[in-house]
């Protein structure tokens, strides 16, 4: 099966690699808006054109399904933007709402981009969640900043009242975060579980498998610090510029 995915940048590989994991054997076309990235503070109606043109060149791409491996993006959508194309459109998040409305979890954070916080998604189907927009976490991770002490002050600042909550669980509500998993483990002194969200989705999705595994990845901007991004995410694989 030709797979489709799409993020603003290197938070969908987090999905990816999910994916590889558990449904090896399919042929991937991963593409990363690096140029228009971030994501998390634009408009509604830059979010669909950007959206748009992603979806286009997937589809050119000949995939037989989309995956939308973008949490800003995905609460953002709706129904009518989705069944626009011919190809389905799988989004990250709702997968991921179902799952824990199921477990009837208590003490339920989520951190998330701007976009995706307002967008009401979430809360809408999550009772009593604990939520933080956290703006600056997608640049400092695109820019490796997070070995900085801005990202440690970054963490605190964004962390620090969830924590005074005392929740037990954290929905990593933007693909980039599961990037960000040790620091956030390390800050809640490992009493925390971690939710991610391309793991809930790889788990939930039956998938016919082919025969051996490919990858192709694009992106609209290539430069050192991407490359060495998508090596440490996904390995030594060639990168291309759309
Ligand atoms: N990885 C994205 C998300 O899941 C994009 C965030 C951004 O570009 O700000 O929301």
């Amino acid at each position: 099966m030709r797979i489709g995915l799409f993020d603003s940048g290197i938070g969908g590989l987090t999905v990816l690699k999910e994916f590889i994991k558990k449904h090896p054997n399919n042929h991937y076309v991963y593409f990363g808006d690096t140029k228009n990235m971030p994501y998390g503070n634009k408009s509604k109606d830059e979010l669909f054109e950007l959206a748009d043109k992603s979806i286009q060149f997937l589809i050119d791409k000949k995939v037989d399904i989309i995956i939308i491996a973008c949490g800003t993006i995905s609460s953002n959508i709706d129904d009518r933007f989705k069944n626009k194309y011919d190809v389905p459109l799988i989004d990250i998040i709702s997968p991921t709402i179902d799952y824990v409305s199921k477990f009837n979890y208590d003490n339920i954070g989520l951190i998330a981009t701007s976009m995706t916080i307002k967008s009401g998604a979430f809360t809408s189907g999550i009772k009593d969640l604990k939520v933080m927009e956290c703006p600056d976490f997608v640049p400092l991770i695109e820019n490796q900043q997070l070995d900085s002490e801005i990202c440690d002050l970054k963490i605190k600042e964004y962390l620090e009242p969830l924590k005074k909550d005392k929740i037990k669980y954290l929905i990593l509500g933007c693909t980039h975060y599961p990037i960000l998993e040790n620091k956030i483990r390390t800050f809640f002194d490992n009493d925390i579980k971690l939710i991610n969200m391309g793991s809930v989705l790889s788990e939930s999705l039956k998938i016919k498998s082919g025969h051996e595994t490919k990858l192709e990845l694009y992106f609209s901007k290539i430069n050192d610090q991407l490359i060495s991004n998508v090596k440490m995410i996904i390995g030594d694989e060639e990168i291309k510029l759309k």
